[in-house]
């Protein structure tokens, strides 16, 4: 018997895209802005808050930075002030893609995020990625979009509550470190559409 599969991961790429905010310009990351990634990005206590290292030296950022070009998937946030990169944004593909049933029929992608300690305190973030949710919801049309955040990051939490996103399952997440965390998978349905999930895998559902 057949099965039928819809969409789930939305395509996505960022394909010179600018998104501008009232102190933050969104757009693709570019090779010169590696010092200023390096400068955030080997900050012990930032990526650990994400699931990954402190980047120990600048050929690990430059690393990191080509994959973000080449992805084309993860907005630069450039701050208008002084022009200079303080974080990024990545429009990621959700995990568990062949689980989630209640997404087969729908198109969706995962945010992650991480901003330059220095900035923290000032609601940059949730400035930030309410203008990406603006753009994937009304003008790349997506359904959902999933955000998580591992427990003990508050801050995390209070973002992902401040954009409007709801419980959704309770899960325990690899890292990039090897470590596991447990973690709170968030979701938010486009407010635009009348879409009614019905949810797989109650054992952890927290809708
Ligand atoms: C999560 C993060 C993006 C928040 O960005 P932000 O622009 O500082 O967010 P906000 O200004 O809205 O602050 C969010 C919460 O952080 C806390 N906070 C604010 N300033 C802080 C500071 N200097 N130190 C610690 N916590 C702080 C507050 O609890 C605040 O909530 P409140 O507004 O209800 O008081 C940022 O802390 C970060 O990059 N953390 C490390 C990476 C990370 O956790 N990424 C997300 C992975 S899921």
């Amino acid at each position: 018997m057949w099965s039928i599969i819809g969409n789930m991961n939305a395509e996505f790429f960022i394909k010179g895209k600018t998104i501008e905010t009232e102190r933050l310009i969104l757009r693709a990351f570019e090779e010169k802005d590696l010092d200023d990634f390096y400068e955030y990005a080997k900050v012990e206590g930032v990526g650990e808050m994400a699931g990954w290292y402190h980047h120990k030296n600048k050929e690990e950022s430059l690393f990191i930075l080509n994959m973000f070009i080449e992805g084309d998937k993860t907005f630069a946030l450039c701050l208008k002030e002084n022009n200079k990169v303080i974080g990024s944004i990545g429009v990621e593909q959700y995990g568990l893609e062949d689980k989630l049933s209640e997404f087969f029929d729908y198109q969706g992608r995962e945010i992650g995020y991480v901003l330059s300690k220095d900035y923290w305190g000032q609601g940059l973030m949730v400035e930030a990625v309410s203008a990406v949710i603006t753009y994937l919801f009304e003008d790349c049309d997506l359904d959902f979009l999933t955000c998580g955040y591992f427990v003990f990051n508050r801050q995390s939490k209070r973002v992902q509550e401040k954009l409007g996103f709801k419980p959704y399952r309770k899960l325990v997440m690899d890292t990039r470190m090897g470590t596991k965390e447990e973690a709170i998978l968030n979701l938010l349905i486009n407010p635009h559409k009348n879409i009614k999930f019905v949810y797989s895998h109650p054992e952890t559902l927290i809708v």
